[in-house]
């Protein structure tokens, strides 16, 4: 089956051509603004603007025409109302002028299948950090559960928000990660690990205070804040692996192609005797490929949609969407 998987949950565009489980096409455009941040409704603009280019390139790539797709997919979940909103347009437009089967996915579900599907995983505990995102899933009771998460912003979020503080720019995540290098003194910051959740917020003002009061280095304060933040998510992720009794660590999101998160992530791994499986970055980041692969996973598996249900669901939880596969 050929499906095509339309991302659009935040600042990418994504679409992308699977056949079954072979990637054929992953082309992405992604809304970017000099100071960073993500306006809705602008990265809404842009998804409109680049919306047939792109849909364009990945079939050129793909060396398929629309007429050979025979399933569209889109990200109906969770995610910014506006972007979602376009993606969903296109989507339906799609199944419409060629009568082709319409099916809508959970986003953070679909990093997870992806990885699945990618690597050797069976059924790992996910690691899934990005921007928005920080969330600790595993399947438990028919259902992908939450086991933990963030109780305010998302890790991606805190370290572009302190990049941008000390003038490093956007995006910060790779800007902090090479500061960071030049460093190995540890300064003491707050480890917010509530149960199974974390807490980025006070890590960010106190972060802020130490860097304004201008008598830390900014290398020191960015190794520290690394060790800090990736200590307390592996923390939670061996917890869950441990309660839910898995052997398997799953990474996924932008903030996963941090090459220290990686290497903590494999050394927590190995001292427990599991597995880590860390798909290549652009399977990571958010990324078409991984709707259109949950799209064909979910269809062969009986789900279908109607177009008057292919509405978005910008806060739909992870575990309330009903796994048949
Ligand atoms: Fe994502």
């Amino acid at each position: 089956m050929i499906c095509l998987g339309i991302e659009t949950t935040a600042h990418t565009f994504g679409v992308a051509v699977i056949r079954n489980k072979k990637v054929l096409s992953n082309v992405k455009d992604s809304f970017t603004t000099k100071t960073g941040g993500i306006i809705p409704n602008k990265a809404a603009e842009h998804h409109v603007d680049v919306c047939d280019e792109v849909i364009k390139k990945a079939l050129e790539e793909a060396k398929v025409s629309m007429k050979d797709i025979e399933l569209v997919a889109f990200s109906n979940a969770p995610g910014l109302g506006p972007c979602l909103r376009i993606g969903a347009v296109a989507a339906r437009s799609i199944a419409l002028q060629n009568n082709i089967p319409i099916i809508g996915v959970n986003h953070c579900i679909a990093h997870l299948e992806i990885g699945k599907m990618l690597t050797d995983a069976k059924d790992p505990v996910m690691l899934y950090v990005s921007g928005a995102n920080t969330q600790i899933i595993a399947f438990e009771g028919r259902r992908y559960r939450i086991f933990g998460e963030t109780l305010d912003i998302g890790v991606g979020n805190l370290l572009d928000s302190f990049a941008r503080h000390i003038g490093l720019g956007f995006p910060g995540g790779p800007k902090i990660s090479k500061l960071a290098t030049l460093s190995k003194k540890y300064i003491e910051l707050p480890y917010s690990v509530k149960g199974m959740d974390v807490s980025f917020g006070g890590i960010l003002t106190n972060l802020k205070q130490k860097f304004d009061s201008g008598k830390f280095k900014e290398e020191d304060l960015a190794y520290s804040l690394q060790e800090t933040i990736f200590a307390m998510l592996l923390e939670v992720a061996e917890r869950a692996m441990a309660h839910c009794d898995k052997n398997e660590l799953l990474l996924g999101g932008g903030v996963a192609c941090s090459q220290r998160l990686q290497e903590m992530a494999h050394q927590m791994c190995k001292d427990r005797g599991g597995k880590c499986f860390i798909p290549e970055p652009q399977f990571l980041i958010d990324n078409a490929a991984m709707i259109a692969w949950l799209g064909i996973l979910e269809h062969k598996h009986g789900r279908r949609y109607k177009l008057e249900e292919t509405q978005i669901k910008p806060y739909e939880r992870t575990d309330e969407v009903e796994v048949l596969w």
